[in-house]
């Protein structure tokens, strides 16, 4: 196993205002009237196009994704590269697609059709054991309300995923004292999550997430269940930390403001990406 990533420089916790992120330029692709979205063929007679070669540099890549739920089609054929160390929001309306194409990235749903490639490795072809060692492994996690186990202290909350990958108790216990230190909950280690606010407990979340030291974080909505300066707390965290520890984030959100700390905004419509855009310098 390789050695476990230490926490990195304290991630830009500093007390003090929430700096304004560089607003992400409106996401309209061209001038002029909306344009078509280009019919994607859902079904899959006769041989598959050949899929677009993966860019030098992708990460995470999409080919052609399907996802369909009994009549529903929730994802219509996406296509996505996502490089490394990059920051990307997911962004559309209710019902488009956005968490069921996060959960085919992530090796959570199988696609019916097309391919999701981590560094060029097949996530959709693996058997359900092999994903579920990638998540552990590979990737990391933030949802809506955080998900942590009521009954445990944060730091337990944030050990359990080293330990999961086979360090000791006493190793993780002390990396994630260190972590949840350098995303300014020194001196909270042994609350349990009811007695932290949201804000914090989605700190916790963010260091359960990248104890591990995935590739890629991927993060459903995050900041839904908090006020607005604390939701961009979260945000500043959990994209610098990832920018620091060099990890992917795929984050979904219906908050422009939230995307504009990302730097490429992907927008979803019925299953299919219709803009993307990405942050200029
Ligand atoms: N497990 C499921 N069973 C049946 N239909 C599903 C399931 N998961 C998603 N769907 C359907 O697939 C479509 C896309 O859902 P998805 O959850 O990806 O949307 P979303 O963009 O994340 O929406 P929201 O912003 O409300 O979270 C919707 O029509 C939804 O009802
Ligand atoms: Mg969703």
């Amino acid at each position: 196993m390789s050695p476990m990533p230490q926490p990195p420089v304290p991630p830009g916790v500093t007390p003090g205002p929430v700096p304004t992120p560089v607003p992400a330029p409106v996401p309209v692709p061209t001038t002029g009237p909306a344009p078509t979205p280009t019919p994607v063929p859902v079904p899959t007679s006769g041989p598959p196009p050949t899929p677009a070669p993966v860019a030098p540099g992708t990460r995470l890549a999409a080919r052609s994704l399907v996802k369909r739920f009994g009549a529903t089609v929730a994802l219509a054929g996406v296509d996505l590269d996502i490089a490394a160390g990059e920051s990307v929001a997911v962004m559309g309306p209710s019902g488009s697609g956005k968490s069921t194409l996060l959960h085919c990235l992530a090796g959570i749903l199988v696609p019916d059709s097309g391919a999701v490639l981590l560094e060029g490795q097949g996530v959709h072809a693996m058997n359900e054991r092999d994903r579920s060692m990638l998540r552990r492994q590979r990737f990391g996690f933030v949802f809506q309300f955080g998900q942590l186990l009521s009954e445990l202290p944060a730091v337990e909350n944030v050990a359990l995923a080293p330990m999961l990958n086979g360090a000791s108790r006493k190793e993780a216990m002390a990396l994630a004292a260190q972590w949840l230190g350098s995303l300014g909950l020194a001196g909270m280690e042994t609350r349990r999550p009811g007695e932290l606010s949201g804000g914090q407990a989605q700190r916790v979340a963010v260091a359960r997430a990248l104890i591990t030291g995935p590739q890629v974080v991927f993060a459903d909505e995050p900041t839904g269940a908090l006020d607005q300066a604390t939701g961009h707390d979260v945000m500043r965290v959990l994209t610098s930390t990832c920018r620091l520890a060099g990890a992917t984030l795929v984050v979904v959100t219906h908050d422009a403001q939230v995307a504009a700390w990302c730097d490429r905004r992907v927008e979803v419509r019925d299953g299919r990406v219709v803009a993307d855009v990405r942050r200029s310098a």
